[in-house]
């Protein structure tokens, strides 16, 4: 469902040129979880960010069930990350002036979402165990509760997809337990494809297919 085909993102500095993502290649199947580990600066989060049309890439394509979507017009290409996929990204992603909730029915703003979103929200909010603070402003929040709304919030449209990069770094282990099992939940109920960058071993052992990256190649290290 996911085809990445010889993608590369090259940036310059100082008249050098660098690649960060560098002729990589590979395929995710719907319903796999695939994880990603590899040091810091290896081009993780620029790959996801090519992955989910937030980043041009240099050269290559991204194929999302057959559709190119790099030669989507920036109209499609959010209609479609807004039906098919969510990010949680690494570092703090809300919006200051809205509450836990809000933050969470976010993604579903721009669509049209027939069903009870504020009670999925709940839901959702219940799952991460933040109930209480569906009223909270997230400066009124720690950093590993932010980062459990915004996980929350990468599962308000449903997606098939979920991109998610080190979605556990700041939680202490029962709460990263905990996420643990949601994303679990997520990948056999739902049958949400996850491709998730971690260092957590318990999550890269989860999935069936892990990929190293380094100095912006991947490979393979287990499953395909
Ligand atoms: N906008 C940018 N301009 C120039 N270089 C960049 C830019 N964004 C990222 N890079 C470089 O690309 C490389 C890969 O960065 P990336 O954020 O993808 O790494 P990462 O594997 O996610 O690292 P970490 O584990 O620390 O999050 C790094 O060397 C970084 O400095
Ligand atoms: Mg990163």
């Amino acid at each position: 469902m996911i085809e990445v085909k010889e993608l590369s993102k090259t940036y310059s500095i100082d008249g050098q040129v660098f690649r960060a993502v560098d002729n990589v290649s590979f395929t995710v199947r719907r319903g796999e979880m695939v994880s990603i580990i590899g040091h810091s600066g290896s081009g993780k989060t620029t790959l996801l960010s090519l992955i989910g049309g937030l980043t041009k890439p240099a050269s290559g394509s991204v194929l999302i069930e057959d559709r190119a979507i790099w030669s989507m017009s920036d109209d499609e290409l959010s209609a479609f990350r807004n039906r098919k996929m969510n990010f949680i990204y690494q570092f703090s992603s809300l919006v200051p002036t809205l509450t836990s909730l809000e933050n969470i029915m976010l993604p579903t703003a721009f669509g049209d979402y027939g069903e009870d979103v504020a009670g999925y929200a709940r839901e959702l909010l219940a799952l991460v165990g933040l109930k209480e603070k569906e009223n909270s402003y997230p400066s009124h929040l720690s950093g590993g509760q932010q980062r459990r709304i915004a996980i929350a919030r990468a599962f308000i449209n449903r997606p098939d997809i979920v991109l998610a990069d080190e979605p556990t770094g700041d939680l202490d282990e029962e709460t990263e337990a905990e996420i643990i099992s949601l994303f679990t939940r997520m990948n056999k109920d739902a049958g949400t494809t996850f491709v998730v960058v971690t260092h957590n071993k318990d999550i890269a052992a989860l999935a069936a297919r892990r990929l190293k990256m380094a100095n912006g190649a991947v490979t393979e290290i287990s499953g395909g």
